[in-house]
């Protein structure tokens, strides 16, 4: 949705669906909230709790008010190291595995703010394993990679070459986890995430490895130009676990498409150095 100051003034809904898209989706108050201090020794009791404490009652009036537990921040869990990260994701033997290593990943920021694991989704040994940067706030409420308007957009952009995720392709991100309000990744969780996906492409094999978008195309090909420079141009993937090297051709991103659209040009003949890769 986009708003224009000429619109008239939307509807609650239609405003709330458009912070959403926006990123702001968790509601805050007005007053900042210390969490770390511990509320006052004098526990407030419920008008209803007062109600049921007679004052002739000496039992109770005599028992001291128990002590309110402080409000506490959640505990701070430090950050998963890089080589308990590489640890985990190198135990893993099956993709099983590997979801199951990312699901007890302890200490990772992002996974407190997101609502959902994005594995991906696909199958094994196909001919082509995409891969975007994160996912984004539709992939984030379903669980799954590339469902929104870019995802569409990926759809069509794999039928016109004969691939599909039910088929023939498999489809994830860099990060697992949506990070808030769709902003960039930071290097520090591009690095915790790494021997995941590194690990993530090692089990699924892929003929053909498509980094879709800068972020993805940077990581994975360890380049530092940005996708204008890598696109058009044939890279090898080589990664732990793997015998040899696997083709790596960088997409541009769909979302970028959808915004730029004449790009698409371009797009299409990555398309077709692909296909003719696969065939
Ligand atoms: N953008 C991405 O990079 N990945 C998704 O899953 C969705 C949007």
């Amino acid at each position: 949705m986009s708003l224009s100051l000429d619109e008239t003034v939307p509807d609650p809904e239609t405003l709330l669906q458009w912070y959403v898209e926006l990123g702001a989706d968790e509601a805050i108050g007005e007053e900042p909230v210390d969490w770390f201090a511990a509320t006052p020794s004098t526990p407030v009791q419920s008008a209803a709790s007062t109600a049921a404490a007679p004052v002739s009652d000496p039992k109770r009036s005599a028992a001291p008010a128990p002590e309110a537990a402080p409000r506490r921040a959640p505990a701070a869990v430090e950050p998963p190291s890089d080589n308990a990260a590489s640890a985990l994701a190198s135990a893993a033997q099956t993709l099983g595995d590997l979801r199951a290593a990312l699901e007890t990943l302890e200490g990772f920021p992002l996974k407190v703010t997101a609502t959902n694991l994005v594995f991906g989704e696909g199958v094994t040994q196909p001919d082509v394993m995409f891969i975007g940067e994160a996912p984004g706030a539709d992939e984030d409420r379903q669980g799954r990679p590339f469902v929104g308007a870019s995802g569409r957009l990926l759809d069509r952009m794999m039928q016109s070459i004969g691939l599909d995720r039910t088929e023939n392709a498999y489809i994830t991100n860099i990060l697992p986890w949506r990070p808030p309000g769709n902003r960039e990744p930071t290097p520090a969780e591009i690095a915790t995430c790494l021997p995941f996906i590194r690990r993530h492409i090692a089990l699924v094999r892929p003929r053909v490895l498509v980094p879709v978008g800068g972020t993805s195309a940077k990581t994975l090909l360890d380049q530092r130009q940005g996708i204008m420079r890598l696109r058009g141009r044939q890279f090898d993937y080589v990664g732990p676990d793997l015998d040899g090297s696997i083709p790596a051709i960088p997409l541009f991103h769909p979302a970028f498409l959808l915004r730029s659209s004449g790009q698409k040009a371009l797009a299409w003949r990555d398309l077709l150095t692909i296909k003719q890769i696969i065939q």
